[in-house]
């Protein structure tokens, strides 16, 4: 099966010749359509491996290769692409639920989940079709519980609804490969429960593929595969064993 990304020999430093690398030279396959956990103690370079996998960040060294819907990228190294065409697979076929949420503050909670569609539709979406968009966010926004707070600013919520919100936002442009960091970091245990209900719904229902960063062991044990990250590198792989 050809793998939907594939990391191959990633470096990262964030200070060349200062500091020691982040990502030493790190390899992963992601599958289409598995659910992957990324586990490893703090600081070993796992958000890190999210951003440049996410075309967020630029590698010192390697490459991320596509095997997945658009056929024009297959096969390409996204990492060597001209940012207009990162930024256009970034808002088409990823979806991001960051660490630090990363919510625009002067949009209300509903205006930054509708964002990434908004954007995607131009200038015109904002007197045409703003409404469907707008009703879209407002459905997600039930899905993760939080619709009574569609017009708090995000500095009025808590950190589980911050959480909530950039989920929604992740899944509304029905992203091929959705990458989340700590989803669960700031959620109570019913909320956490809940939020990975709909994670796996949208795995399960629309084949999204999900790479999860998380330091939860009941959430990567659910997983269909784990990766443990130590200093930089992959050190194990597990998988569930399988079925008789
Ligand atoms: N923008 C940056 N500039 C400089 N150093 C950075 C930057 N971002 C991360 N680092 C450093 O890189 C290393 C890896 O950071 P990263 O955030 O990837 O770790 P992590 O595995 O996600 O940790 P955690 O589990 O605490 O989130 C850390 O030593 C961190 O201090
Ligand atoms: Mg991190």
């Amino acid at each position: 099966m050809t793998p939907i990304l594939a990391g191959r020999n990633i470096v990262k430093c964030y200070a060349p010749g200062r500091e020691a690398e982040v990502l030493k030279g790190i390899s992963l396959d992601v599958y289409q359509g598995e659910i992957l956990a990324i586990v490893g103690p703090s600081g070993v370079g796992k958000s890190t491996l999210l951003n440049v996998l996410g075309l967020l960040d630029e590698p010192n060294a390697g490459e991320v290769r596509y095997g997945g819907r658009e056929a024009r990228f297959r096969g390409c190294d996204l990492t060597a692409l001209p940012e207009s065409k990162q930024g256009w697979i970034r808002n088409r076929l990823f979806g991001f639920v960051f660490q630090m949420y990363h919510l625009l503050p002067d949009l209300n909670v509903v205006e930054n989940v509708a964002l990434p569609l908004l954007m995607r539709a131009g200038p015109r979406a904002w007197f045409h079709g703003r409404a469907a968009i707008r009703r879209r966010a407002a459905d997600l926004l039930e899905q993760v519980g939080i619709e009574a707070r569609a017009h708090a600013r995000p500095r009025e919520l808590s950190g589980g609804e911050k959480q909530r919100a950039a989920i929604a936002r992740a899944l509304i442009a029905q992203p091929e490969i959705v990458f989340c960091d700590e989803p669960t970091g700031n959620l109570d245990t019913a909320t956490s429960a809940r939020i990975v209900a709909l994670l796996w719904r949208l795995n399960k229902n629309h084949g999204t593929t999900l790479v999860i960063v998380t330091h939860d062991r009941d959430l990567a044990h659910r997983a269909d595969r784990r990766l443990y990250m130590v200093d930089g590198k992959f050190v194990k792989e597990e998988r569930p064993a399988a079925v008789p």
